[in-house]
């Protein structure tokens, strides 16, 4: 079986497009988002991706650093992965130009004969900021021709609160735009109607809840709380340290959904992120880490996998719903956290837009009730 539960979706989620215009993809540009696994790019191998519709082609130099260029020749235009990569440079198969790998700087047009002037080192493809983290090749998508900012910000990376630690991965495509990715990743009121099963909890569980949110840096923090009492893991974690668990949740622009869990000296970490591959479809990256000896590698992956397969299946049917552009509505409570999210997407593009700060949707401390 391989290792993500991975499957090809068509793009029949597509936006509905007015004639003569192209709407707005939605996409947030200049953050970091996760490519490809790190281990796909090994030896001279050129692996192609899709991020924010832009075409990507990666690999690993043979000092081991990895690279992003558009996969897209600055001469006609051909795909570069259809070249040739030896290491440093990567060759064009239409007519042969080769770039550096790491720079895109074009460094020999084979045509061009002792009586041309082209500056060939003042041509390149375009290529964008590439950083592994956590076992994933991430990439900084800044929009075509545009600068880089001055500084680009350090690429993400899990929190670990230990020298030894398990850690894994799943990934999973959704039919969706991004939007409806995310608003779904942080829907409490799921929980009991799609993830039911023997070992989280039934329908019959739902009962009240009340937790604190708190505005953080560019998204907002599900207070440090004990974890629901009608999940089954949790209620074992407390048994087995004798201590009290506490999660925190926090979600942060663009896409991340960061859950940590401590009890005593254990702990767990896990990120999931979702990242725009088009604008009918997603992609869930999601990887955990934690020091708790009683949970395998393979028995946290069959459960990660169900979540996932449940998640997925869902988006698949509110794909069929979304093709007829049907009117949407979000409610209070449970809904506020999607209300948050849009607000502050919102409000970062106007605080681009504009050069001033950028507002917060939240002012302080909020509770929040649902039943799930
Ligand atoms: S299209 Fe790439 S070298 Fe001509
Ligand atoms: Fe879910």
């Amino acid at each position: 079986m391989s290792e993500a539960v991975r499957t090809i979706l068509r793009a029949d989620g597509a936006a509905a497009k007015e004639p003569g215009r192209e709407p707005e993809a939605g996409f947030l540009w200049d953050f970091w988002y996760p490519a490809v696994r790190s281990r796909a790019i090994r030896g001279n191998r050129l692996v192609t991706a899709m991020l924010l519709e832009v075409p990507l082609v990666l690999g690993r130099t043979s000092e081991g650093r990895a690279f992003a260029m558009r996969d897209s020749c600055p001469h006609r235009g051909i795909p570069l992965s259809y070249g040739h990569f030896d290491g440093a440079t990567v060759e064009c198969s239409y007519h042969g130009w080769r770039f550096d790998a790491c720079t895109a700087r074009c460094v020999e047009i084979p045509s061009l004969s002792s009586q041309d002037k082209l500056k060939v080192d003042r041509i390149f493809a375009g290529h964008h900021p590439c950083e592994e983290r956590d076992g994933y090749v991430w990439v900084y998508m800044n929009p075509a021709g545009t600068r880089l900012p001055e500084n680009v910000p350090a690429a993400p990376s899990l929190p670990v609160f230990s020298k030894k630690y398990k850690i894994t991965h799943l990934a999973c495509e959704l039919p969706s735009h991004v939007d409806q990715g995310i608003i779904g990743l942080m829907d409490p009121a799921h929980g009991p109607f799609v993830h039911q099963s023997w070992f989280w909890r039934s329908k019959h569980s739902i009962h009240e809840k009340e937790k604190q949110f708190e505005p953080i840096p560019y998204g907002f923090r599900m207070s440090p709380h004990s974890p629901s009492s009608n999940s089954a893991p949790y209620q074992l974690l407390k048994k087995i340290t004798g201590e009290g668990v506490t999660t925190t949740i926090d979600f942060v622009l663009p896409n991340m959904r960061l859950e940590e869990i401590h009890s005593g000296k254990m702990w767990f970490s896990s990120r999931a992120t979702v990242t725009p591959v088009r604008r009918d479809l997603c992609r869930i990256d999601f990887v955990a880490a934690w020091n708790l000896p009683f949970l395998p590698v393979f028995l946290f992956r069959m459960f990660g996998k169900t979540f996932l397969r449940q998640d997925q299946e869902t988006m698949i049917r509110q794909a069929e719903g979304l093709k007829y552009d049907p009117k949407l509505m979000l409610i209070d409570d449970a809904d506020r956290p999607a209300k948050w999210y849009f607000a502050l997407k919102a409000n970062l593009l106007e605080s681009r837009r504009t050069g001033a700060g950028m507002e917060h949707p939240m002012t302080g401390p909020v509770t929040l009730r649902w039943r799930s």
